[in-house]
C-alpha cells in the first residue's frame, strides 16, 4: 500500500530540511514547500492550529529531563520574545513553545544551541527525547543514577543519519527510579534499572522491555528477558533501533510503531534478533518486579547529598509563563546549584538547596505562582494540548482541566494520589488510558449543534499489574466533567479500605455501578431530559 510519508522520506531525509528552514525564514511562510512541513518535525517544528495560519509549535528536547538555570532562562526569554509569554512542559520532559513564526527560527535555534539545548529529533520518525527520573543522582531511594547512560545514548543517536528514517516515532526511557516514575511500560523501548543482574551477576543494570505505546491501539511494553549491564546499554539501544529501522512496518502509518513488530514477532523472537546483533551473549533478566509510579517526586525532600534538599514544584496544566521560567532559574541559582529537571507529569524540580534555606526557596517559588506539595490536585492532573493548538483535537482541554482543578481544590480533600488525565482525541497524548480517571474528548450533535463532551474511564495503572482504563460512561458534557470527577473521588474516599488504591477500589465495582457513582449522565440524555421537562 503506498505510504506518502515513506515516499517523502526516501526523497529527502528529515535532517536535510534544516537549510530549507533557514531559507524559508528569509523568504517567508508563503514560500514553504508543503512537503517540508512534515519534515520540519525532525527539528521539533510542528504546524500549529489552524493549518495555514503561519504559526508553529517548537518542541525543545531536554535529555532525561535534566537542565540548568541558564537553559531555563533562555527558554523563558524566548517564550517572552516570540511565544506570547508562555510555554508548556510535556509528558516526555521537554518544553514546548507556541505562536512561533518561521522568521523567528534562526535566532531561536542559535540561542538554544548557545546554551546547549537542541530540537533535533524532538518530533518526526526518529528517537525522541529520552526520558529519565527527574531526581536521578539526588534521590535517596534511587537504584542508581541513570543520567550518564541517558546522555551516552542521546548523544549517539542525536542527528545520526543511520537512524533518522525510522518507520515512525520512537520513544525510549532509561531510568533507575525506585518507583518507575517515567512510566517505562508505555515506551517503545524501556531500560528499567535494577540493583543487580540474574544470579551470579552482581553489577547494576537494566531489564529491557520493548513494544509499549499508547495512541489508539495502546500496548504495554513486554519484557524480552534481557539484563543489560550499564556498559552494554548503548549496544542494546543500537541493536534494537536497527531492528526497528530494518523490520518495522512501513506500509501503513497506523501499524508502523515498534509495538506492532512486537505483536508480530513476540518477545522470544525479539530476543533472538537482538542477541544476533550485539557483540556478547545476553544475560537473562533479573527477577525484579516493575513498580507502579505512585508518586512523582513532588514536594520537599532530603537528597542523598548530606544537608541538601530538592523541591518538586507543581505547574498547573503543565503551562508555565516566560516570567515564571526566569524567576525559577533565578531561584535555582540563588538557593541551589542551578540544576533543575522536568517530570513526566509536567512539573519540575529544583535541586541542591541547603536544608536551612529550603523553606525560604519554597516561599519564593510560591510567590511566583507555583504550588508545592506531595499530593495536590494540580500535580495529579495531566492534560494534552487540545483544540487550542492541535490540528487533531476534537475538544478544548487545557482550559477545561483548569476549571476541573479549581473545582476539585475547593470541593474535595485530595489526600492520596489519584491521576486524572485528559486528552482531546483518541491519540492519547495526555495518557488517559493509563490513568486512574481518564477523560477522552469527543463530540456529538444536539439539535444540529456540535457539543463537546468526554468519555469517562477509570482503573488504569502501571507496574506488574498494569491495566488500561475501562470506559464507564460516554459523552459527559464538558461542563459536567468536574462534578463527575469529584463525585467518584468522594465515593472512593468514603468506601475505600486502609491503603486501598483508587485502581484497586474500582475493581470492586461493575461499570454500571461506577457510572452511577459519577452522578452525571450522557449529554444527549441530559439535554433530551431538559427539553422534555
Ligand atoms: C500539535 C499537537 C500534537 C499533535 C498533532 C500530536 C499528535 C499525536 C499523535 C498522532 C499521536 C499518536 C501517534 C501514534 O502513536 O501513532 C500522539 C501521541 C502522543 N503524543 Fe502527541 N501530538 C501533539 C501534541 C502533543 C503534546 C503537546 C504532547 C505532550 C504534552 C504530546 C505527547 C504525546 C504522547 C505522550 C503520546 C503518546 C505516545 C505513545 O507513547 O504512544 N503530544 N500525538
Ligand atoms: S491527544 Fe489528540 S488533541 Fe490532544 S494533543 Fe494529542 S493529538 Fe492533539
Amino acid at each position: 500500500m503506498p505510504n506518502p510519508i515513506e515516499d517523502l522520506k526516501k526523497r529527502k531525509d528529515g535532517l536535510d530540511v534544516l537549510a530549507d528552514i533557514y531559507r524559508y525564514a528569509r523568504e517567508g511562510y508563503e514560500s514553504i514547500d508543503p512537503d517540508d512541513f512534515n519534515l520540519f518535525k525532525w527539528y521539533g517544528l510542528y504546524e500549529q492550529k489552524p493549518k495555514g495560519g503561519g504559526h508553529f509549535m517548537l518542541r525543545i528536547k531536554v535529555h532525561g529531563g535534566h537542565y540548568t538555570s541558564a537553559q531555563l532562562r533562555e527558554v523563558g526569554l524566548l517564550a517572552n520574545q516570540y511565544a506570547r509569554g508562555f510555554g508548556d512542559i510535556t509528558t516526555r520532559q521537554a518544553f514546548q513553545l507556541h505562536w512561533l513564526r518561521i522568521e523567528d527560527m534562526p535566532d531561536i535555534f542559535s540561542r538554544l544551541e548557545r546554551v546547549g539545548l537542541t530540537t533535533v529529533g524532538a518530533c518526526g520518525d526518529i528517537m525522541r527525547n529520552v526520558t529519565n527520573c527527574p531526581v536521578a543522582g539526588c534521590d535517596r531511594h534511587e537504584i542508581f543514577d541513570a543520567q550518564p547512560d541517558v546522555l551516552r545514548v542521546s548523544d549517539h543517536f542525536l542527528g545520526n543519519r543511520e537512524y533518522s528514517n525510522l518507520p515512525r516515532k520512537y520513544k525510549v526511557s532509561i531510568s533507575a527510579c525506585a518507583v518507575n516514575c517515567t512510566f517505562p511500560q508505555i515506551n517503545c523501548v524501556a531500560f528499567v534499572g535494577v540493583p543487580h543482574g540474574p544470579e551470579g551477576v552482581a553489577e547494576e543494570g537494566y531489564n529491557i522491555y520493548i513494544g509499549g505505546g499508547l495512541s489508539t491501539a495502546p500496548h504495554f511494553a513486554k519484557p524480552v528477558n534481557i539484563f543489560a549491564t550499564r556498559d552494554q546499554v548503548l549496544d542494546y539501544a543500537v541493536a534494537i533501533t536497527e531492528i526497528y529501522r530494518d523490520h518495522g512496518g512501513r506500509d501503513r502509518r497506523t501499524r508502523a510503531r515498534l509495538k506492532f513488530l512486537m505483536d508480530d514477532w513476540g518477545p522470544e523472537k525479539f530476543r533472538e534478533e537482538i542477541a544476533a546483533r550485539v557483540p556478547f551473549e545476553p544475560y537473562p533478566a533479573s527477577g525484579h518486579p516493575l513498580r507502579d509510579a505512585h508518586h512523582d517526586h513532588l514536594g520537599i525532600h532530603p537528597q542523598k547529598q548530606e544537608g541538601k534538599c530538592y523541591i518538586g514544584v507543581t505547574v498547573k496544566i503543565g503551562r508555565i509563563t516566560g516570567d515564571q521560567m526566569l524567576g525559577a532559574a533565578d531561584i535555582a541559582e540563588r538557593y541551589g546549584s542551578g540544576r533543575l529537571a522536568n517530570t513526566i507529569s509536567q512539573n519540575f524540580i529544583v535541586f541542591d538547596i541547603p536544608e536551612d534555606r529550603v523553606e525560604a526557596a519554597a516561599s519564593e517559588l510560591r510567590v511566583l505562582g507555583f504550588d508545592i506539595g506531595e499530593t495536590t490536585v494540580k500535580s495529579d492532573c495531566v492534560v494534552c494540548t487540545g483544540k487550542e493548538f492541535c490540528n487533531l483535537a476534537v475538544t478544548e482541554t487545557k482550559g477545561l482541566m483548569s476549571e476541573v482543578i479549581s473545582y476539585l481544590e475547593q470541593n474535595v480533600t485530595w489526600d492520596r494520589r489519584i491521576r486524572v488525565h485528559m486528552t482531546g482525541c483518541p491519540n492519547n497524548c495526555g495518557q488517559q488510558v493509563i490513568s486512574d480517571i481518564g477523560l477522552q474528548g469527543a463530540s456529538t450533535k444536539i439539535e444540529g449543534r456540535e457539543v463537546e463532551c468526554y468519555d469517562f474511564h477509570v482503573g488504569g495503572g502501571l507496574g506488574e499489574d498494569a491495566s488500561f482504563v475501562r470506559k464507564i460512561a460516554r459523552r459527559i458534557a464538558a461542563e459536567d466533567v468536574k462534578l463527575g470527577v469529584a463525585n467518584i473521588v468522594r465515593a472512593y474516599q468514603q468506601t475505600r479500605s486502609d491503603g486501598e488504591s483508587f485502581r484497586d477500589w474500582t475493581r470492586r465495582y461493575s461499570d454500571e455501578e461506577l457510572a452511577q457513582m459519577i452522578g452525571v449522565v450522557d449529554v444527549k440524555v441530559k439535554y433530551g431530559a431538559q427539553a422534555g421537562s
